[in-house]
């Protein structure tokens, strides 16, 4: 594996691969790797001759008062993981090669950005649309991956690659969990032992919440109003939201149907958790 921080490298790495034909499979994380962003990296290795991975904790996509300078970061590690899982390329670009002036030009997906994540975190995925349009115009094209753990983030990439034409073929992921149900993520370093027992609340929540609608529950106002009451039986927990929502619109429906998808977000203590689950009604 090689480490890269230049751009232009990274421009000759791919370019070499596609006067060879060979297809270049790239995985975007902001580092602090764990056996999420593993499931990722082991997809893309499985499908492509050539995996590169990136590691950016992208300045534009943190809100004023959010965590971008206490962001764990790890890179030590995140160069083993990465390596064992057979990434060929890790690009690691310092903040002034990905901004060396002021921003001019942003990625705005508009509707699906404002709903949810996008509510509570101002200008979050205008920031994340517009990094990865980045870093997708420097590997240019690849078929990139991504996790389901933020579905939001995946619906929204898949709208602005078909919306911009970009030569990039998106993937979605499983979520990857721990042995308790709490979902993978860089930020649960940040719990207690107390927080972390509590984590879980927010998977009880999304599988009761399903089991809800397998039993043939329709109303989403109905599931949402038990998902509310399970976090909120937890005395660390602090509601953000919890919705029902259609998995390609994320708007709430008068009725479920079709692929939906349940969502939820909540502190627990000071960090900031979410989780989602989905499954597809036949009738
Ligand atoms: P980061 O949080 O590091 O996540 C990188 C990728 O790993 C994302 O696609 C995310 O959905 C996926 N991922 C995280 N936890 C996962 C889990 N438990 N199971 C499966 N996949 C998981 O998401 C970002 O970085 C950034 O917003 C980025 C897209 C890199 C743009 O800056």
């Amino acid at each position: 594996m090689r480490l890269i921080s230049s751009i232009e490298a990274v421009r000759r790495e791919t370019l070499l691969m596609a006067l060879e034909h060979k297809q270049v499979g790239f995985v975007p994380t902001m580092g602090s790797l764990h056996d999420g962003h593993g499931s990722l990296i082991e997809r893309a290795v499985k499908d492509n001759h050539f995996v590169i991975a990136s590691i950016f904790v992208n300045p534009l996509q943190f809100g004023d008062g959010e965590d971008l300078d206490s962001y764990p970061r790890s890179i030590e590690k995140d160069k083993q993981i990465a390596e064992k899982a057979g990434v060929d390329v890790l690009f690691v670009p310092e903040v002034e090669a990905m901004y060396p002036s002021e921003i001019a030009t942003k990625v705005v997906v508009s509707k699906l950005s404002q709903l949810w994540e996008g509510a509570s975190r101002e200008g979050h995925f205008d920031g994340v649309a517009t990094v990865v349009t980045k870093l997708f115009a420097i590997v240019g094209p690849c078929t990139a991956y991504f996790g389901e753990k933020d579905f939001q983030q995946l619906q929204i990439i898949r709208q602005m690659v078909v919306d911009l034409n970009l030569p990039v073929e998106v993937v979605g992921a499983p979520t990857v969990r721990e042995a308790d149900g709490l979902a993978m993520s860089s930020r649960n370093v940040y719990l207690s032992p107390e927080e972390r027992l509590a984590a879980p609340i927010l998977r009880v929540a999304l599988d009761e919440g399903l089991n809800l609608v397998r039993r043939g529950e329709r109303d989403a106002l109905v599931v949402m109003a038990l998902m509310k009451k399970i976090v909120e039986s937890e005395p660390l927990a602090v509601l953000d939201y919890v919705a029902a929502v259609n998995a390609k619109s994320l708007e709430i429906p008068e009725i479920l149907h079709a692929e939906i998808r349940l969502l939820a977000a909540a502190y627990i203590g000071k960090t900031r958790l979410l989780d989602n689950d989905g499954l597809t009604l036949t009738e």
